[in-house]
């Protein structure tokens, strides 16, 4: 019996793919390249699902040109802001996403951009590598503490409430806003705020963990940075559209922020280029998912909501 056809947009983990190998007629992209919309609708041809990542965009254009066949687009990622969801439904298509398998991973990438934006790490770094490191002295590259300082967490999911555990370590005040409290056992101590106008005014830093939709894009704007304190630092490992960039920079060169630690931009891969002027601007190319074990995790989570769809049966992660 021929093998159900499937596209995989992106290279994934090896492990992955040999199981996609295995169960489907898997059209791979080893190269890795970015499709273009015209390649995704070629090499989905006869396909009844594909593998995406946030990389692709499929709106309602590109929903509306898949093939017939196309049954579920299910996503290597727990965003799934590249999808228009309603448009998929509209036309029968299941999309799944990974959420879960990636907390751990993306918490240590709030905590690495948190430290390393308060601690001034990448500035530190450069200047050791450009062999320009002259003294010590004990004013020298003075950071902002973190322990014992107040947090404020927007979006309280499974990576909001991991960052929440990792931040517990260096005895950090919690607050969050989310848009729903959590019951006790998760919030393990950490204060609700059904607004941010009450959590804002607190934050000495401020994690974005929400997910990006029309009432999260700019929320970090002119307006929200006005009502954090002076000196607050600001990480990102959300969406950049949760961030209005140009009011970002804007406070980090008068210095209302501190600095920022940003692992997401609202044009990836080519971020705004005024942050690389920034010294109090920690930059990492969206790395939060990035480890190996979670990559993996993913690829096989993606593959299981795939097969469930495929099966007639509900999947584990459907969106929509
Ligand atoms: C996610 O899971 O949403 C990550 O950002 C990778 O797309």
């Amino acid at each position: 019996m021929n093998k159900p056809r499937i596209l995989i947009t992106r290279k994934l983990p090896d492990a992955v793919e040999q199981r996609a190998v295995r169960d489907y007629d898997a059209i791979l992209n080893p190269q890795d390249q970015l499709l273009l919309r015209a390649q995704i609708l070629e090499r989905s041809q006869d396909a009844v699902g594909i593998v995406a990542c946030h990389t692709e965009t499929f709106d309602a254009v590109m929903i509306a040109a898949l093939p017939n066949t196309v049954k579920v687009i299910a996503n290597v990622s727990t965003g799934t802001d590249h999808v228009d969801l309603k448009a998929a439904a509209a036309r029968g298509i299941v999309v799944t996403n990974t959420p879960g398998v990636l907390a751990d991973a993306t918490a240590e990438i709030a905590l690495l951009l948190l430290l390393g934006a308060a601690r001034r790490a990448s500035e530190g770094e450069r200047l050791v590598r450009a062999g320009e490191w002259s003294t010590w002295s004990p004013t020298f590259m003075l950071g902002t503490q973190v322990s014992g300082k107040r947090a404020g967490i927007i979006g309280m999911g499974g990576v909001g409430q991991a960052t929440a555990r990792f931040l517990r370590g260096l005895d950090m005040e919690l607050h969050y806003h989310n848009r729903r409290q959590l019951p006790p056992e998760r919030e393990q101590g950490a204060t609700y705020h059904a607004t941010l106008d009450t959590l804002l005014p607190l934050c000495d830093f401020v994690l974005l963990h929400c997910p990006a939709t029309p009432e999260t894009r700019h929320l970090i704007n002119r307006d929200t940075i006005a009502q954090l304190p002076d000196g607050a630092i600001i990480v990102n490992v959300a969406r950049g559209s949760v961030v209005d960039e140009a009011d970002l920079i804007a406070a980090l060169r008068s210095g209302k922020l501190a600095a920022a630690g940003l692992d997401v931009f609202e044009n990836e891969p080519q971020i705004n280029p005024e942050f690389a002027t920034l010294d109090n601007v920690f930059l990492l190319p969206h790395l939060g998912s990035a480890t190996r074990e979670t990559r993996d995790a993913m690829g096989f989570l993606a593959l299981d909501n795939l097969a469930a769809v495929l099966a007639g049966q509900a999947a584990p992660n459907r969106v929509n």
